[in-house]
């Protein structure tokens, strides 16, 4: 593990434990779960993620899990207030789907797409509260 600041991925890709650990001639996985959320638009979220897709080789994957309001606003609207109120420098911004969407660009998204994690090809029925799920995530593919 390495102490990284994502808006700065190249400090990540180029970290000499990185290099060690990680063959990038091999197709990766890369998670980027719960933390774009964390990122302005001015910090460029989908250019962070664009320049972690370039860094990997075709056949790797991306997944990416993101807050949204789209579900229900008032909750999202709360989590940014607390975060706003926390002793965290990370603030929270909550995205439309559409713009989530975004940040797959370059990468096939593949089926069921970009959907609330439960419904993300699920083993059974869901049965959790989609209602109470304020995320949306998804998988790429590197073409
Ligand atoms: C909601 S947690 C998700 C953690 C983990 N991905 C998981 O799913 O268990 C968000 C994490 O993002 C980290 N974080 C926020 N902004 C960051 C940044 N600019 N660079 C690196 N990490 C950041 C926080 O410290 C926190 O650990």
């Amino acid at each position: 593990m390495i102490q990284a600041d994502l808006r700065e991925p190249d400090g990540i890709l180029h970290h000499a434990k990185v290099r060690q650990v990680i063959d990038f001639d091999q197709p990766l996985g890369v998670l980027l779960v719960a933390i774009l959320h964390h990122l302005t638009d001015e910090e460029d979220p989908g250019g962070v993620v664009a320049r972690l897709g370039d860094a990997v080789v075709p056949g790797s994957y991306v997944a990416i899990s993101h807050g949204t309001a789209d579900i229900n606003p008032q909750a999202a609207q709360k989590a940014a207030q607390r975060f706003a109120q926390a002793r965290t420098a990370a603030p929270y911004v909550a995205r439309p789907r559409a713009r989530i969407e975004e940040f797959f660009e370059g990468l096939e998204l593949l089926e069921p797409g970009l959907v609330q994690p439960p419904s993300w090809r699920p083993d059974g029925p869901v049965t959790v509260d989609l209602g109470l799920v304020s995320f949306y995530a998804g998988l790429g593919r590197k073409p």
